[in-house]
This record gives structure tokens, C-alpha cells and sequence, in this order.
């Protein structure tokens, strides 16, 4: 994998998604559906590139060898908590997949991240990650959870959000030039308390409707 990759998913269906879910009047509901809607369209671009192995099966007519990818070598990996409303669509499309969970909040003063959760499968080291938060913000979250995760040495690291911020992305790319990011937008930039404009409001609060 190249040095510092974004990769711009500008598929029309997700940015159609995308719209409809920067909206302040959606839905609870209809924001987290769009969100798992975007999540299996995303998942779609993320996986392109995944190894693929050959497997002797029987058509109706004969028998092939035929490629499928090793979904349990695949781990994603939730920042929490916004990143879960990313999982389920991810899931649909690689539904023998691993799950991990980074729990992390942002001191409201500093906007550093500090840690209260860690638990990933065994064996990460023969799996490819898949870190899942919707918003790259600051990036320390983001910086902080991708430093965790390396030290369990997976095979690969990719990191998929919906919403950047360019100061996010630079942040990240200082810490893990190794690691490609997968979004669907980069935005104009972070406000004074750190949310990204014109952005999309607090992801967390808007899936799980606590605000
Ligand atoms: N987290 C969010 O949920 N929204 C932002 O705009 C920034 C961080």
C-alpha cells in the first residue's frame, strides 16, 4: 500500500445518502438506515482491493475453482460509540467477519482522546482491519485508536469514516502515513469545538437519538 492514500468515495448512491443524512430535520431512523445503507456501499469500495483466494465447488453442470475472499481473516474494528451504526452494513456484506471495539471519548477541553475500552479477536495478526468511525475530526480519536490497534499487529489497517475535516486527515496522515482512509467527503473544515463544518452535527447523538 502507498504512502498517505484518501480515498474519495464519490459513488453518486452514497453521496445521495450522504445528503440526506447531513439534513438537521432526518429522522432518528432514517438517519441511522442511510448510515447502514452507506455502510454496505462503502464496504463494497473498501474490500476491492482484499485477497482473494481459489475454492473447488460444483455449478449445476460441473466443477470450477472459484474466488472468495477470507471473510474471517477480516476484522472491523468500532471506535466507539458512533462507529456501531457503521457496522451493521458493513456486516451485510462480509457477515463472517470479526468485531472489535475501541472505546474512547474526547476530553471536551483538550479534544485529546483517552481511552476505557479495548477488546479485539485473537490471532490479529493474520487479519485485515477495518476501523470503522463515521467522523474524522481532529483525528486524535482516530490517531489514538489506529496507535492501539498496531500494537496487536494486524495484517493491514484501513480506516473508513463518512465525514472528513482536511485537519483531520493531516493529523492522521502525520501519525499513519502507512494507514489509506475511506471517506465519502471532505469537508470545509473543524469549528471551535472541534465538529466538522458544514458537516453533519454530532454523529453519536443522531444514530442512537440522544440528543
Ligand atoms: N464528532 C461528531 O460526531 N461530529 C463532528 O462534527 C465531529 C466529531
Amino acid at each position: 500500500m502507498s504512502e498517505a492514500q484518501v480515498h474519495l468515495i464519490s459513488h453518486p448512491l452514497v453521496q445521495h445518502k450522504l445528503t440526506l443524512m447531513r439534513q438537521k430535520d432526518r429522522s432518528t431512523s432514517s438517519f441511522r438506515r442511510l448510515l447502514g445503507e452507506i455502510g454496505m456501499l462503502m464496504a463494497y469500495e473498501v474490500t476491492r482491493d482484499m485477497p482473494t483466494q481459489l475454492i473447488e465447488i460444483e455449478t449445476p453442470l460441473e466443477t470450477m475453482r472459484s474466488p472468495v475472499i477470507e471473510g474471517r481473516k477480516t476484522v472491523f474494528v468500532v471506535i466507539m460509540r458512533a462507529g456501531a451504526g457503521f457496522l451493521e452494513g458493513m456486516l451485510e456484506v462480509i457477515p463472517g467477519a470479526r468485531v472489535g471495539h475501541i472505546g474512547l471519548y474526547r476530553d471536551p477541553k483538550t479534544l485529546t482522546a483517552v481511552e476505557y475500552y479495548f477488546k479485539m479477536p485473537h490471532g490479529m495478526n493474520d487479519r485485515d482491519a477495518i476501523v470503522l468511525d463515521p467522523m474524522l475530526a481532529t483525528g486524535n480519536s482516530a490517531v489514538a485508536a489506529v496507535d492501539r490497534l498496531k500494537e496487536t499487529r494486524p495484517r493491514s489497517i484501513r480506516y473508513v469514516c463518512l465525514l472528513a475535516a482536511p485537519e483531520g486527515i493531516k493529523n492522521f496522515h502525520a501519525h499513519h502515513p502507512d494507514v489509506p482512509i475511506y471517506t465519502a467527503a471532505i469537508d470545509r473544515a473543524l469549528n471551535d469545538h472541534g465538529y466538522i463544518v458544514p458537516g453533519l452535527g454530532d454523529a453519536g447523538d443522531r444514530i442512537f437519538g440522544t440528543k
